[in-house]
């Protein structure tokens, strides 16, 4: 039982004391880069490598420790490069190789780490190893490399199993024979044009380690795992009624789901780990594992696997205080049963951005059905300040967390955008029924009086870019004391400063309700209002607040304005 410290505000629920076990990730801030909308150096409308390099001083004026990048590898760019070509290889749309070292060099001058995305459960169809495999007989060791099996049906006409692709439709697609008839069915539990690797084959193991060494040779701190519970299937393949994307629903626990979290997959993160730890202890692994229930996370990332992982119910529970209190804890307590440090995380290149989520009172859209012009409107303004709120409340939290590149301007998604400018397979593979994900994905501003709000100086982004984009430029935020950019760069600072990534978390009772939630990190006090009315503030000296005008309009600032997030200092005893 953890003994709670006195404070005067009332009684405390301690539930993870501070952490002070080596390494950086364990309290780190990790920015994501999606590099096709980040910065377009070279004008052809996408983003690119020497963007990245150009822009990361000012990531560093942020104060993250480290950046993700979303793949920039060889792809034919049918899923935005989750679909690799060639894993050691700058795809030519994002530059080179000679790029990427320069990159490397520019973040190391600046103290950021780099850790990069990869993607073993499936490959690009242009693969070499596919390629190879469609050439090749049935029963080849090259179709080994990959999940071919006859179809059922008297002629094989019909899919393998029922499993669906996590982007609509089949998860199975039908071969012809190099001889021109209908012949196996491969696996995909994405895009068809993504066939997914045989993990069941030690040469798919060789070859992932070796592409490992390559990036952990070119300086890399690690590697953020796409799917990473995905890459072993249940022996048989056997059938699944349940969602595509593992998550639980009626009848269909997904710890059941026979293609997520089978325990053959920590055998392999723990090769992993074990070549990671050749080049040192700061290399880390970071799995994209959408597991349920939450408790099992902890199984990814006890000592000998993965450093972290994702915190998608943190990411789902939005702003529902007791869906926050009940994550927060079970992620604390499980995660600390293993020694782990957690992760915290509003954003990212498949979710509709928090600012958006925010603005609706009810239910905001689910991931992957993206907004449009003829879909319920989100509330604007009430969105970037709930996610100022958001934000604040998760940055105050221990662990590390993970942001999504535009947060900190408080971007919203993009919801104009015309159906024949759509890039995610999602849109089409639905009959245009789920929008996908582009609305999250939009270039970035960075200039307000340039061309593209300073995205590239040439043809126009890949996305369009919403109306209100360029008010939200950095270098218009930059001017404005009050700006969500400035608020990030506040927060950030003083999150450093009082080192709360390493910190404790103590309920205090007495503002955790049905619309407030409050924690007690060292000697810092976070509250957050998700009420429609104020609330008085705990005894304190305010540190911070997310929405600085409300401290002049809420009773000479001793009150909480709905929608608002304070850090307060609470002296202990
Ligand atoms: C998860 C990635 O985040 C998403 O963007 C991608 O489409 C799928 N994995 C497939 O790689």
């Amino acid at each position: 039982m953890l003994e709670a410290p006195a404070v005067s505000a009332g009684p405390l629920t301690l539930v993870h004391t501070a952490d002070d076990a080596p390494g950086w990730w364990r309290s780190a801030v990790i920015y994501q880069v999606y590099p096709r909308s980040f910065r377009d150096l070279n004008g052809d409308g996408v983003g690119d490598l020497a963007g990245i390099t150009a822009e990361l001083p000012q990531l560093a004026r942020l104060d993250v420790d480290a950046v993700w990048l979303s793949p920039f590898y060889r792809s034919p760019q049918k899923d935005a490069g989750y679909d690799v070509s060639d894993y050691c290889d700058v795809d030519p749309l994002f530059g080179t190789l000679a790029d990427f070292d320069t990159m490397m060099a520019e973040a190391a001058r600046l103290s950021l780490r780099v850790i990069v995305d990869l993607v073993p459960n499936h490959c690009s169809d242009q693969h070499a190893a596919f390629q190879q495999a469609l050439a090749a007989p049935a029963g080849s060791r090259e179709r080994e490399m990959f999940i071919f099996r006859e179809g059922r049906g008297a002629f094989g006409e019909e899919p393998p199993n029922n499993w669906q692709s996590h982007f609509g439709g089949s998860a199975w697609t039908r071969i012809t024979e190099p001889d021109g008839a209908p012949g196996q069915w491969y696996l995909h539990l994405f895009d068809a044009s993504q066939p997914d690797f045989n993990w069941d084959n030690q040469a798919v193991h060789d070859e992932f380690e070796r592409v490992l060494r390559f990036w952990l040779d070119r300086g890399v701190a690690g590697f953020r795992v796409d799917v990473a519970h995905a890459l072993v299937k249940a022996p048989g393949l056997p059938e699944w009624g349940g969602r595509a994307d593992g998550g639980s629903s009626d009848g269909y626990p997904g710890h059941e789901a026979p293609m997520f979290g089978q325990p053959a997959l920590h055998d392999i993160y723990r090769a992993w780990r074990r070549i990671l730890a050749e080049y040192g202890p700061d290399r880390i692994l970071c799995a994209e594992a959408n597991v349920d229930p939450l408790p099992r996370l902890a199984d990814w990332v006890r000592p000998d696997q993965m450093h972290q992982a994702f915190n998608f119910p943190y990411l789902h529970a939005g702003l529902d205080v007791r869906r926050l209190r009940g994550v927060i804890t079970d992620s604390l307590v499980a995660l600390d049963a293993v020694g782990a440090p957690s992760t915290w995380v509003l954003s990212n290149h498949d979710v509709v951005r928090h600012a958006t989520r925010f603005g609706y009172d009810g239910p905001a859209p689910r991931d992957g059905d993206g907004i449009g012009i003829f879909d319920h409107q989100p509330d604007v303004v009430a969105g970037r300040t709930r996610a100022a709120a958001a934000s604040m409340f998760m940055l105050g939290l221990p662990g590390g967390a993970y942001l999504y590149q535009g947060e900190e301007l408080g971007l919203p998604d993009g919801i104009d955008i015309p159906d024949s400018q759509r890039q995610d397979p999602t849109f089409a593979r639905t009959g245009g029924e789920r929008l996908g994900r582009d609305g999250c994905r939009v270039p970035l501003p960075w200039r307000a009086a340039e061309l593209h709000a300073g995205f590239g100086s040439g043809q126009a982004p890949w996305l369009p870019q919403p109306e209100g984009f360029r008010e939200l430029a950095r270098d218009a935020q930059t001017d404005q004391p009050s700006s969500h950019l400035n608020l990030y760069r506040r927060i950030l600072a003083m999150r450093r400063e009082l080192d709360l990534g390493r910190g404790s978390l103590a309920w205090l009772e007495s503002w955790c309700t049905d619309r407030s939630l409050a924690y007690l990190n060292g000697t810092t006090l976070v509250v957050m209002n998700v009420g429609r009315d104020p609330l008085e503030l705990p005894p304190g000296l305010v540190l911070l607040r997310s929405s600085p005008a409300a401290a002049e309009t809420h009773d000479g600032g001793h009150q909480l304005g709905s929608g608002e997030t304070v850090w307060l200092n609470l002296p202990l005893g």
